[in-house]
């Protein structure tokens, strides 16, 4: 849910033919948080293929669910040109020819995203897809992008598709399985509500459109068009939001007898019941909603009725997911969109909505009934341990995505603002008051943070994260979920850290300020483990980028709103009145505790007095905006900055500097452990060379390889952060904006034992926990596999031997094809194979 809005265009043109650069074949992997980490507008179960499951995301493109109920990422191949697929903003998966998946996506319908969006046709369940390009916006990451679903195909003759428009672009229609749209232009309505008309961003001051269509099969017959369609539109008071054709769709009619005090997020036909159920909230969502209703449409009769599960003051929020039980007629769930308080809400009936049951009622307050256990095994960081108030919002928020399994009445997955909950044992919910279902999350391989910083210390975890919404993470192991975010101070989004080169179990953190008022800075002298408030920072200021020096007891703070400052040994923040307040890049030297860096525009600045003054140095040439800095770990004033204009390089404290040939332009850059003992570290760049793509130099900038593959885009390259392994030769952390982090080793090399081992002294810190490839819990084993898509990620001969549960093979899968002993290799789908016991 987290999001960064773009403030330039970000498309560049790239060849596909580089310079300069050869490429090295690199094995990608996320590196696991495990619960998602982000809004899931709706998860979609074919109707007709057992087991067929989609989830999509706001940004971070879609999924397929793995028979064990893993999820496989579908759009990993979109790069920087291609950023705007992640934004899924509808997705129909067919019900006659179960191969066929589309996707309708772009990121956003303002000038945040210059492109105009697509449906994404795949006719293999997503392996790979072609593009239909439509003459207008989607927008995946907009206001409203929880209704739906939006785009449909016709069960009873699947060449004919529907797409509800977004911008005052109404209804669009297929007939040749989604490759040529034309405009229904019968169909008016094209939904006058916005959630505010003021804001001159054009975010949410844009039309949200059509919400669904839905096709009622029992009206024709296979092999015609489907006669009778409705279709919801995000439009109130005064203009009719449900429409009907009795002609498919040639002709149009408002449904009589409707209430369009609200706007109808969901409509779902209960083909059994001849009967369409709608969930309605007075908000388009994901984040508000405050009164709204459930209600019935009698086909037969032409009679409403409402069966909203709550009136009053019971009626604090409005509704968002629906579903029905196809093999239990009159079998309804419908959830709030937002509870806030004192927990997300879930309904449900046997009985067509006369009666209801929420998964938890009061008793007499305070006190609650809970009617379900919870269960974060797959992402302890999610539940138990989440210590913001948010957090503790235990069944979830921004619940528009809720699906029974057609095919099984006791398995049902949800979506919420962080991540995918859904259990297996539904049908307890309908044994009265004892009723207790089990609430799992179920997000496994869905990756969907938004990466703010990363860093990997010489010493202690691989790997630190500083993420949007869930604030960020220790990776003591990178294949297992965190026990827990930051905490103490906890804050929803953590923006910058740095370590100190002397001593570096030392780490700062910045908060943007989100979601708690007071100081947002932080120091941990274990790694990140735990953590104590810099009682020196002013309340209210936050953001931008940090510091720490050489030894830890010097912070210097680029804040976004509140110019530059430093503060030593936690004493009182104060300006740094020689540096621009337009700042954005500074770094502290590795090694001598009062030397600082800074870039603004083509001036690059040092200081010598621990951030206290700073001087113009050398220039960075023709560069407007210098993206970041990064210093070498072992000596002294040797300094990369990239920048709008390229790379550059200083050996003497920022004095001069050269320019990289080749490099055009420079966005995230990063050093790691050199190749060979003694060596320059290895520089890792998200950089122009030839093209837009992601390199590794082993010579200090002379030579450079392609590390990235038609496989991994890694989406928009300036909302990219990387850090280099400073001890895994080859190893480099790319964190993006939405796919959560992916961390790539050099093809074939056998990673060392050190890569994974915390090797700080502290007592206290966690242990890091087993191999992703054990079974966490005895009912649903986890097992770790590689993002993929596309078929053409690079093979490589088998090294190892997987073990029992462990991946062995599927689309674009590079590790090992043979199994542990006592296990054999078992094709689950097209992308997963698994080693299951024999
Ligand atoms: C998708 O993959 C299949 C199987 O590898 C291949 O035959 C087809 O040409 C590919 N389609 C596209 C659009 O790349
Ligand atoms: C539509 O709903 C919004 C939000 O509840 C409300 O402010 C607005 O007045 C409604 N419009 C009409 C025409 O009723
Ligand atoms: C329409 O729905 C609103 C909200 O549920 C309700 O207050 C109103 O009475 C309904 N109008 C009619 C005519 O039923
Ligand atoms: C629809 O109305 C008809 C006629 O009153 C009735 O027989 C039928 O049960 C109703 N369907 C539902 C689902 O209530
Ligand atoms: C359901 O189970 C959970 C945990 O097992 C328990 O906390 C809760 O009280 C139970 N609910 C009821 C109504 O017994
Ligand atoms: C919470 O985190 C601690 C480590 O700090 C861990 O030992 C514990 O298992 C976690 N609890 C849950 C419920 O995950
Ligand atoms: C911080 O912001 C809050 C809320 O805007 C305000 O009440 C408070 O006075 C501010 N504190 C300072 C020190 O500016
Ligand atoms: C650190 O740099 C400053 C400024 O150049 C210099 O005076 C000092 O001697 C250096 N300290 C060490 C330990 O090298
Ligand atoms: C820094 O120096 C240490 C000790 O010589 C060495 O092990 C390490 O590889 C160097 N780090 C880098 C990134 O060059």
């Amino acid at each position: 849910m987290y999001w960064r809005p773009f403030s330039a265009v970000l498309a560049l043109a790239s060849t596909s033919c580089l310079v300069s650069a050869a490429s090295q074949s690199y094995s990608w992997k996320n590196v696991k948080i495990g619960g998602g980490g982000g809004f899931v507008p709706n998860i979609v179960f074919n109707p007709s293929e057992q087991g067929l499951v989609y989830a999509r995301t706001d940004i971070g493109g879609a999924y397929i669910m793995n028979a064990d109920e893993s999820w496989t990422p579908l759009l990993d191949f979109a790069d920087n040109d291609h950023w705007n697929y992640w934004g899924t903003d509808a997705l129909a998966t067919d019900p006659v020819d179960t191969n066929r998946l589309y996707l309708a996506t772009g990121m956003y319908t303002n000038s945040w995203d210059p492109n105009d969006g697509q449906i994404l046709i795949s006719t293999n369940k997503g392996q790979n897809f072609t593009v239909s390009p439509l003459p207008f916006k989607v927008g995946g990451n907009m206001p409203g992008r929880g209704v739906g679903e939006r785009l449909v195909v016709d069960p009873n003759s699947n060449n004919i598709l529907f797409f509800g428009a977004r911008s005052g672009n109404g209804l669009w229609k297929s007939t040749d399985f989604a490759q040529t749209w034309s405009k229904v232009e019968t169909f008016t309505a094209t939904g006058n509500y916005v959630p505010d008309p003021t804001d001159t961003t054009g975010y949410n001051s844009d039309p949200i459109g059509l919400a669904w269509v839905t096709f009622d099969p029992t009206s024709g017959e296979s092999g015609s068009p489907t006669p009778r369609i409705f279709v919801g539109v995000v439009s109130n008071g005064t203009q009719e939001n449900i429409f009907v054709s009795e002609d498919a769709g040639s002709t149009w009619n408002a449904v009589a007898g409707q209430n369009n005090t609200y706007l109808p997020h969901k409509g779902v036909l209960s083909a059994a019941e001849h009967t369409l159920y709608i969930s309605y909230s007075n908000g388009a969502g994901p984040y508000d909603g405050t009164l709204g209703a459930v209600m019935k449409y009698n086909i037969t009769t032409g009679e409403w009725t409402d069966i909203t599960p709550v009136s009053g003051s019971d009626l604090y929020f409005g509704f968002g997911g629906l579903t029905l039980d196809p093999q239990r007629p009159g079998t309804i769930m419908v959830a709030a969109l937002n509870s806030w308080w004192p927990n997300g809400q879930i309904f449900r009936t046997t009985d067509g909505g006369q009666t209801w049951t929420g998964i938890w009622e009061w008793v007499d307050y305070p006190e609650i009934n809970y009617y379900y256990t919870y269960d974060d095994t797959s992402a302890p960081w999610l539940g138990a341990n989440a210590t913001t108030t948010a957090l503790t919002t235990q069944v979830g928020w921004m619940m528009e995505g809720l699906s029974i399994d057609p095919f099984d009445s006791n398995h049902w997955l949800y979506g919420t603002g962080e991540t995918i909950y859904g259990g297996h044992d539904l049908l307890k919910w309908d044994l009265g008051d004892s009723r207790n279902v089990t609430i799992e999350s179920l997000a496994d391989g869905v990756e969907e943070e938004s990466v703010e910083s990363l860093i990997s210390p010489p010493t202690g975890p691989s790997l630190i994260s500083a993420v949007g919404d869930d604030g960020g993470f220790v990776h003591y192991d990178l294949d297992t979920p965190p026990a827990n975010m930051f905490q103490n101070p906890t804050w929803s989004t953590t923006v910058d850290l740095d370590y100190a080169g002397n001593d570096p179990t030392n780490i700062v953190r910045i908060g943007n300020g989100d979601s708690s008022s007071g100081k947002q800075v932080a120091l941990s002298t274990d790694s990140g483990n735990t953590w104590s408030q810099d009682y020196g920072a002013a309340d209210n200021v936050s953001g931008g980028k940090v510091a720490l020096s050489a030894n830890g007891d010097t912070v210097l703070w680029a804040t976004s709103g509140n110019g530059v400052q430093v503060s030593q040994y936690t004493n009182s923040f104060s300006a740094v009145s020689s540096l621009p307040a337009s700042t954005t890049a500074i770094a502290s030297d590795k090694r001598n505790d009062s030397i600082f860096y800074a870039a603004s525009g083509s001036s690059f600045y040092v200081s010598t007095d621990g951030g206290t003054t700073f001087s113009v140095s050398g220039s960075l040439g023709e560069s407007t905006s210098p993206v970041k800095i990064v210093v070498h770990p072992n000596i002294t004033g040797d300094v990369w900055v990239s920048t709008d204009q390229g790379l550059f390089h200083s050996t003497d404290t920022g004095s001069t500097f050269t320019t990289v040939p080749g490099v055009t332009e420079a966005w995230a850059i990063a050093l790691g452990a050199p190749a060979t003992t003694g060596g320059y570290p290895a520089l890792f760049a998200a950089a122009n060379i030839g093209g837009v793509g992601y390199f590794r130099s082993d010579d200090a900038g002379t030579n450079w390889a392609q590390i990235n593959d038609a496989s991994h885009g890694f989406g928009s390259v300036s909302s990219n952060v990387i850090a280099g392994d400073p001890r895994v030769y080859g190893r480099v952390y790319i964190g993006t904006n939405g796919r959560g982090i992916f961390y790539g080793d050099i093809a074939g090399a056998a990673p060392p034992p050190s890569s994974t081992a915390p090797i700080s002294s502290s007592t206290s810190k966690p242990v890091s926990s087993s191999t992703s490839s054990v079974p966490v819990s005895s009912s649903a084993p986890i097992s770790s596999h590689s993002s993929s898509a596309p078929s053409s990620a690079p093979s490589s001969t088998p090294t190892s031997v997987a073990s029992q549960w462990g991946q062995c093979g599927g689309t674009g899968w590079a590790g090992p094809t043979a199994c542990a002993s006592g296990s054999t290799c078992t094709v689950q789908n097209p992308y997963y194979s698994q080693c299951l016991p024999q």
